[in-house]
C-alpha cells in the first residue's frame, strides 16, 4: 500500500503548486488574489496584462496534471487516473493556500490528455470554440470539462468516465460564482477591464 499512497501524495503535491500565483508574485505582476476574480488561474493572470505569464500559467498548470498521470502510471498499474485526480484536487484545494486554489480547467485538460489524448483534443477544441464563441473564459472552461466524460464515453473509454465525470462536477462547483455572475449578466468577457470581475 505504500507505493499507491506515495503516488497519491506525489499527485497532490504536484497539483498543489500554484504556478499562477508564484509567477505573478516573482515577476512583480501583483497579488493575483487581489486582482479580478481573485482566482489563481491563467484567466486571472491575463487580467494583470501579462499575456506571456498567462500562457506560462496555462501550460504549467496543464503540465502538472499530465505529469502526475504519467508518474502514477509508471509507478502503479492503473495509477494514472488516481494520481491525475489527486493533482486536480491539489490544484483546487492546495494545503499551502488554506485549500483555496484554482478552478481546475487547465489541470483537468492535462489529466484528460495524458489519460487518453483523443479526449484531450476534444477538450481543447470545445474549450477554444466556447471561449471564442462567447468570450467568457468560464463558459469555455466549463464546456470543455463537461465534454470530457461525454467524449470518454463516446470513444469507448468507459473505464475513464467516472474520473472524468468527477473532475467535471468539481470544475462546475468551483465555477459557482461565475455561474451566478453569468445568470446576472455580470460575468466579464475576456479582455474586459481588471476590476470588473471582482
Ligand atoms: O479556468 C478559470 C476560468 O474558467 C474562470 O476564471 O478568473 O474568470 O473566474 P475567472
Amino acid at each position: 500500500w505504500l507505493i499507491p499512497a506515495f503516488v497519491l501524495l506525489i499527485g497532490y503535491l504536484l497539483g498543489s503548486i500554484p504556478f499562477g500565483l508564484l509567477l505573478t508574485r516573482f515577476t512583480g505582476a501583483g497579488d493575483l488574489r487581489k486582482i479580478g476574480s481573485g482566482n489563481i488561474g491563467a484567466t486571472n493572470v491575463l487580467r494583470t496584462g501579462r499575456k506571456g505569464l498567462a500562457a506560462a500559467t496555462l501550460l504549467l498548470d496543464l503540465a502538472k496534471g499530465a505529469a502526475a498521470v504519467l508518474i502514477g502510471a509508471a509507478l502503479v498499474d492503473g495509477g494514472g487516473p488516481m494520481a491525475g485526480a489527486m493533482a486536480f484536487i491539489g490544484h483546487c484545494y492546495p494545503l499551502w493556500l488554506r485549500f483555496a486554489g484554482g478552478k481546475g480547467v487547465a489541470t483537468m485538460m492535462g489529466v484528460v490528455t495524458a489519460l487518453y489524448w483523443p479526449a484531450g483534443i476534444v477538450f481543447a477544441v470545445v474549450w477554444l470554440a466556447a471561449l471564442f464563441g462567447t468570450k467568457w473564459s468560464s463558459v469555455g472552461g466549463m464546456s470543455a470539462a463537461v465534454s470530457a466524460p461525454v467524449s470518454m464515453w463516446c470513444f469507448g473509454r468507459i473505464d475513464l468516465v467516472p474520473v472524468a465525470l468527477a473532475l467535471a462536477l468539481i470544475v462546475l462547483w468551483r465555477h459557482r460564482e461565475n455561474i451566478a455572475r453569468l445568470a446576472k449578466g455580470m460575468e466579464p468577457k475576456v479582455g474586459a477591464s481588471k476590476k470588473s470581475a471582482s
